[in-house]
């Protein structure tokens, strides 16, 4: 069978925390708390709207208006947008490439699938978008992480049955959502907290070729 291979962006391709960190924590002290490292952890996979409202629970913010939340919104992306601003191939995760170009020699299929409203614009920067057969992000999808629709609909684009295909993620909210796809979830990062994948590797330097040939395999 047509293998198909999926993979989300921050924290698999590229290291985006660390902005999406910074402009969250800049939006908390403006509104007078802090934001912690620990707190940003919580927010990996987590839709943007999302991470708004459980920052605002977090700091005991009760009195704002629709009109203050859309505005934060936007700051907090605004912000986020100028952090990346500079963004280029160097933040690409080691050995990500390895993988994207053995799958491109092998002709398979490759897409994305991310929370993210801005998975465009990150992917043509760093220079990986070429690589990419169909991108599905925060703009085309309703339902977040662990809803497997992100997956099913890159699987659609992809023409490849959701069964055959195969997911890295480095939210625990991500590999639920593969597996209740049913595909196949590969486990990017702490083997402890993505204990639900039905493989693991703390980054693609672990991944050897003989392990994607493999999947593809199979
Ligand atoms: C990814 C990140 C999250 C982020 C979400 C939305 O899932 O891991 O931390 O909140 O995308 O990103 P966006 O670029 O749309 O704000
Ligand atoms: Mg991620």
């Amino acid at each position: 069978n047509k293998k198909g291979f999926i993979f989300d962006l921050d924290g698999v391709i590229v290291d985006t925390a660390k902005y999406h960190y910074l402009a969250w924590k800049k939006l908390a002290n403006e509104l007078g708390f802090e934001f912690t490292k620990e707190q940003n952890e919580l927010f990996k996979g987590v839709s943007r709207k999302r991470c708004l409202e459980i920052l605002l629970h977090d700091i005991g913010k009760v009195n704002y208006t629709q009109d203050d939340f859309d505005r934060w919104m936007i700051e907090k992306n605004e912000d986020y947008l100028a952090f990346i601003s500079n963004m280029n191939d160097s933040e690409i995760l080691p050995d990500v490439p390895k993988v994207l170009n053995y799958l491109k020699e092998n002709k398979m299929p490759i897409a994305l699938g991310s929370a993210s409203k801005n998975a465009k614009p990150i992917l043509e920067k760093v220079g990986l978008l070429p690589y990419f057969d169909a991108i599905v992000d925060g703009n085309n999808v309703t339902k977040a992480k662990p809803d497997p629709e992100v997956f099913l609909l890159a699987a659609k684009q992809l023409k490849v049955d959701a069964k055959d295909c195969i997911v890295f993620e480095d939210a625990v909210a991500g590999i639920q959502a593969a597996n209740s796809a049913k595909m196949i979830s590969i486990g990017i990062g702490d083997k402890n907290v993505l204990s639900e994948a039905q493989f693991n590797f703390n980054d693609f330097t672990e991944i050897n070729i003989k392990f994607i040939e493999e999947l593809i395999k199979n």
